[in-house]
């Protein structure tokens, strides 16, 4: 067993069977679901985990809880890769209390009826519930991810338990690091909400913390969880996290690529970062974490039958449902008989705020030539000069 401290004990799971996470993300090195014992003179699990793996689950609190009965189930969050198993533990263990708010028990009840769940603690904001030895404090978190969530702080260890923040894709054996995955995990389901994100960095704040313990990815102490609160106030804040471009293109016959690569050599030859994804084949949840990562994007597009092409159009949609906000655009436009995607790009780029447009536009007519060639190498001057 898995112990997070002395009497607390991971009974998560992995999952490496999931084909997409959320119905829309690929997670080829799995994803876990973080589940916790906290054995004191009052026992509570925190959370339970996906469908799929109940009897996994069921069996590894049993064991963690070495006979024992659990006083509480702690309900962070109703989404079910968390909730999915609370009508199967209130079930084995019917005197178990289920904490949660009120928010928590009008979507319990939409899951699994009015009848699961007699016993229930209904918790405020700021809430607290005392263990024995562990002095558990609640702190709402709404919207990180959905607006049930709360956050459980261990008082006595300075541990939070987070919810979805601070998780990552991967399983409990990827040895990917934590940054590029839980970038691409936070940006796509919760980079719309930097706001409520930052309202509970604030407020937790005023606490001391040692350890965090999310709901998918490692526990995070020392360094590693210093770096993980400094990426967080980052993505939180739509603040670029490294001076460089962007360029992310799609081409049916090469010649956009051609351009993107041209572009790509420019920037870098005046010393630039640059990182260039082909929109259509890459996957598209890290095209947009590397969106939001640098400070400027550009798009390399063809138009296709009158508008923008699906796999760039449906990147800016993606990009603008998350807040996009605070970098630098620019468009390369191709087209054969009458190129509009960059006008149409612009315009779907409306919602957003705070973002600076580059004044030069690349028109390629079907293929390079010296007049489209000098736009580029225009483009590159001009973003390069925004770096300084
Ligand atoms: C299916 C299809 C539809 C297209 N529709 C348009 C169009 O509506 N207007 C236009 O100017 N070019 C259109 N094009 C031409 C492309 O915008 C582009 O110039 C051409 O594909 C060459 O670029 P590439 O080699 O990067 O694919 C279309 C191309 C394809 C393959
Ligand atoms: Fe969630
Ligand atoms: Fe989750």
């Amino acid at each position: 067993m898995q112990l997070v401290s002395e009497d607390i004990i991971y009974v998560g799971v992995d999952d490496k069977q999931i084909d997409l996470f959320e119905g829309m993300y690929n997670v080829p090195r799995g994803v876990t679901y973080n589940s916790y014992v906290i054995k004191d003179k009052k026992t509570a699990v925190v959370d339970t985990v996906d469908a799929a793996f109940e009897k996994e689950w069921l069996k590894n609190v049993e064991k963690a809880l070495g006979g024992a009965q659990p006083d509480y189930l702690i309900v962070q969050h109703m989404e079910p890769d968390h909730s999915a198993c609370i009508a199967a533990f209130v079930k084995k263990y019917p005197q178990v209390t289920v904490v949660g708010n009120k928010s928590t028990f009008v979507m319990l009840e939409e899951f699994f009826g009015k009848d699961v769940a007699d016993n229930r603690m209904v918790v405020n904001d700021g809430g607290e519930l005392s263990l024995g030895k562990h002095e558990l404090k609640f702190v709402f978190a709404p919207m990180v991810h959905w607006p049930e969530v709360m956050f459980t702080y261990d008082k006595t260890l300075s541990l939070l338990f987070s919810a979805d923040a601070f998780g990552k894709f991967g399983a409990s054996d990827d040895d990917g690091g934590w940054t590029d995955e839980a970038r691409r995990y936070y940006i796509g389901i919760v980079g719309k909400y930097g706001a409520q994100v930052k309202g509970v960095l604030s407020k937790l704040s005023a606490y001391p913390l040692t350890t965090v313990a999310p709901l998918h990815g490692p526990v995070l102490s020392g360094d590693a969880l210093a770096s993980a609160v400094q990426s967080y106030v980052k993505w939180s804040g739509y603040e670029p996290e490294t001076d460089g471009t962007l360029i992310a293109y799609t081409s049916v016959y090469g010649h956009t690529k051609k351009a993107a690569l041209l572009l790509a050599e420019e920037l870098e030859s005046k010393g630039e970062q640059v990182k260039v994804v082909d929109l259509a084949r890459d996957d598209w949840a890290e095209c947009v974490a590397q969106a939001f990562r640098y400070s400027k994007l550009v798009i390399a597009t063809t138009t296709y039958n009158a508008e923008i092409f699906p796999a760039a159009r449906e990147f800016i949609d993606r990009l603008v449902e998350r807040n996009y906000q605070n970098h630098t655009v620019a468009f390369v436009e191709n087209g054969t008989w009458a190129p509009v995607c960059a006008k149409q790009m612009r315009a779907r780029f409306e919602k957003c705020k705070n973002l600076t447009f580059a004044q030069t536009e690349v028109k390629i007519r079907a293929a390079l030539n010296a007049e489209s060639e000098a736009q580029i190498k225009a483009l590159a001057a001009e973003l390069n000069s925004l770096g300084k």
